[in-house]
C-alpha cells in the first residue's frame, strides 16, 4: 500500500509501467493506495467480465471518479450516474446514435471530411493531431448543433483542450491551481456558446435534450457539452494513431485502399459496416493504441472475486492497456497484426478482451458512430 498518507501516488503519477510492474510482481489482482483512494487493480478477461457485468450489483461508475470531474462536466454527465437515473440519461441521445440518425449524418460527415482532405492536399498539415482536432470538432458540432455555432473551430478546440488538460480519473486537482482555473473558465465559455445555439433552429437531439431537462438551458448545455467532449477528444486521438500507422506502413495502406476502391461513389452506412479489412484494422488500432489506459469503478458493497474480498468504499481499476497486451488473448501482442481478427483465427474480438470503448452499462454509446467517422476519414486520407 506504499507510504503512510501518500501511498504509492508518486510512483503511479510518474511511472507509465506502474500497473504492469505490479502485475508481474503480485499477479493480476493487487491492491494499492493512490491519491487517498484504496484501489484494487483487477486485470484480465475474467476481471473485466466481473466488473462490466457488475456482479452482485457492487460497482458504481459515479463512485469511480473524483468530485472534480463533476465540476468539469456538470452533474448531467452520464458517467456520474448509476442505475435508473443513468438509464434515463442514456435514452436522451437516441436521435444521434440510432441507425436512421447515423444514415442521415453520413453524407454530411463525408462532406466535412472532403473539405478538410482538399485542404490537406493543398498543404500537408504540419501537425496532424491539430488537423484532426479541427476536423472532429466540426463533425461533432454539425452532429450536435447543426449550423448553430458562431465561434471559430480553432477557438473551440482550444477551450476543449483546456478542459481536457485538467481531467484525471483519480487525482482531485486542486481548485486553486492555474490549470484548474483555466479549465473551469473554458467550461463556462463552451457552455455559453452551446446556450446560444438554443436560439437558432434546433437539431432533433437538441430538442430531445431540452425536453429531458424541462427547458433548463444550463442543464441541457452541460449534457451536450459532455457529448461534444466525449466524441471530439477521443476521435482526434485515435485518428492520429491511424494516420501514423498508415504513413509508417504503405503496404497496409495500399491493402485498405483496394478494399475501399470497391465501394460505390456515395458512402452508405451498410457498405461502411461491411468493410471487413478496415474493421480489423480499426480493432487492431484500438488494441495497440487505446485512448484510455484504464478506468475505475467505486465499490458500493463488499464483493468477492475468487479468493479476494474487496471492501465497500474502495475502487476497482480495470485496464485497457494490459488487457490488450495479454499474451493468452493476443499472441505476440507487440505485433501490429489486424489478421489476428480474421475469422479463421480469433474472429471478432470478445467484448471483455477488446475494451477500448469500455464495457457494461457504461460502455461507449458512440462506438458505432466513431467507427463510421473513422472509416470515412481513412477513405479520404487514402484517396
Ligand atoms: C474513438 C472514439 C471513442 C472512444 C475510444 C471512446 C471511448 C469511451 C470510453 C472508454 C468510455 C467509458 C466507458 C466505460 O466507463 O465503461 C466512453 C464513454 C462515453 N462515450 Fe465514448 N468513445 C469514443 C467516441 C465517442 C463518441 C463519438 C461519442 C458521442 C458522440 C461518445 C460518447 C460517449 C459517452 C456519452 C460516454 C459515457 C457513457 C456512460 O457513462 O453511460 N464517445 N467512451
Amino acid at each position: 500500500m506504499g507510504l503512510p498518507g501518500i501511498g504509492e501516488s508518486l510512483a503511479y503519477w510518474r511511472d507509465p509501467d506502474f500497473v504492469v510492474k505490479r502485475l508481474q510482481r503480485f499477479g493480476p489482482v493487487f491492491k494499492t493506495s493512490i491519491f487517498g483512494h484504496k484501489v484494487v487493480f483487477m486485470l484480465g478477461r475474467e476481471a473485466n467480465r466481473f466488473i462490466f457485468t457488475n456482479q452482485q450489483g457492487a460497482f458504481s461508475s459515479a463512485g469511480g471518479y473524483p468530485g472534480t470531474m463533476a465540476a468539469l462536466f456538470g452533474p448531467q454527465a452520464p458517467f456520474l450516474w448509476d442505475e435508473a437515473e443513468h438509464r434515463d440519461l442514456r435514452q436522451v441521445w437516441g436521435a444521434l446514435f440510432s441507425p436512421q440518425g447515423m444514415a442521415l449524418a453520413v453524407p454530411q460527415i463525408d462532406q466535412i471530411c472532403a473539405d478538410h482532405a482538399a485542404r490537406w492536399q493543398a498543404h500537408t498539415p504540419a501537425n496532424w493531431h491539430t488537423a484532426f482536432r479541427h476536423l472532429t470538432m466540426e463533425i461533432m458540432l454539425m452532429l450536435l448543433f447543426g449550423q448553430g455555432v458562431s465561434r471559430s473551430t480553432a477557438d473551440l478546440c482550444q477551450l476543449s483542450a483546456a478542459v481536457s488538460r485538467s481531467m484525471s480519473p483519480l487525482l482531485p486537482l486542486h481548485w486553486r491551481t492555474w490549470r484548474w482555473g483555466k479549465a473551469v473558465q473554458a467550461r463556462y465559455q463552451l457552455l455559453a456558446e452551446i446556450k446560444q445555439t438554443f436560439q437558432q433552429p434546433k437539431t432533433v437531439l437538441q430538442q430531445d435534450v431540452l425536453a429531458r431537462f424541462e427547458n433548463d438551458q444550463h442543464g441541457a448545455a452541460g449534457y451536450l457539452l459532455f457529448l461534444l467532449f466525449a466524441g471530439h477528444e477521443t476521435l482526434s486521438t485515435m485518428l492520429s494513431s491511424i494516420q501514423t500507422k498508415l504513413a509508417d506502413d504503405p503496404e497496409m495502406a495500399a491493402g485498405l485502399q483496394v478494399e475501399l476502391a470497391k465501394m460505390a461513389a456515395t458512402v452508405d452506412v451498410e457498405q461502411l459496416k461491411r468493410l471487413d479489412q478496415l474493421n480489423r484494422f480499426l480493432w487492431e488500432i484500438e488494441r495497440t493504441a487505446p485512448t484510455i489506459d484504464g478506468l475505475f469503478r467505486g465499490v458500493k458493497t463488499p464483493v468477492e472475486f475468487g479468493p479476494f474480498t474487496i471492501p465497500a468504499g474502495w475502487l476497482v481499476g480495470f485496464r485497457t492497456r494490459e488487457t490488450h497486451r495479454d499474451q493468452t488473448i493476443y499472441p505476440e501482442p507487440e505485433l501490429f497484426d489486424p489478421g489476428r481478427f480474421c475469422p479463421h483465427m480469433q474472429g471478432k474480438p470478445g467484448k471483455f478482451e477488446l475494451i477500448g470503448f469500455g464495457g457494461g452499462t457504461h460502455s461507449c454509446p458512440g462506438k458505432s458512430l466513431a467507427h463510421l467517422i473513422m472509416k470515412i476519414v481513412i477513405m479520404h486520407l487514402l484517396r
